[in-house]
């Protein structure tokens, strides 16, 4: 089991797409495990963005992101990270694939919904941005085993 930050961005909440979003993320069978509506700072934003950090894109991005307000996610479940890179779609809305939340949705690549989590290891760095420990919760649906394969 795996677990991924999604955010949908200030846009994505301007244009009032946070129920259509969240349900992409619900019926895909991941399993929600933290949520918050809040606004970025512009520190919190420099240390999620960091990596990107000189790029001639950035200081728009931080503008952007703090722009408004967002809601944060912690989604869980098998390859998770994936799945939910899978349901955004590319970074550019011109290369998402149609049925992708930035295919459907999306334009500009500096206007483009949401963020998630590109692997293990940004994962683990960007929830504990965003969540302390005791906001996760815990839970087991009924319809686990038939979304979840033991191996
Ligand atoms: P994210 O981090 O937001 O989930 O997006 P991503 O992994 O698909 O893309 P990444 O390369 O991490 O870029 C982060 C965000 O920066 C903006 N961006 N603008 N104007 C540009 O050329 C450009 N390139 C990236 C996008 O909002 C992208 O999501
Ligand atoms: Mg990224």
């Amino acid at each position: 089991m795996e677990r991924t930050l999604i955010i949908i961005k200030p846009d994505g909440v301007q244009r009032g797409l946070i129920g259509e979003i969240i349900a992409r993320f619900e019926r895909s069978g991941l399993r929600l495990a933290a949520m918050k509506f809040m606004q970025i700072t512009p520190a919190l934003a420099a240390r999620h963005y960091a990596v990107h950090e000189g790029k001639r894109f950035y200081e728009g991005l931080i503008q952007y992101i703090t722009s408004a307000p967002v809601v944060v996610m912690a989604w869980e479940g098998l390859n998770a990270i994936q799945l939910a890179r899978k349901l955004m779609g590319k970074t550019n809305p011109l290369d998402a694939d149609a049925g992708s939340i930035r295919g459907d949705f999306g334009v500009s690549i500096g206007r483009n919904l949401v963020h998630g989590s590109d692997g293990p290891e940004t994962a683990a760095f960007e929830l504990g941005l965003f969540f302390a420990p005791e906001e996760f919760v815990t839970w087991e649906r009924c319809t686990d085993a038939w979304i979840f394969e033991e191996n």
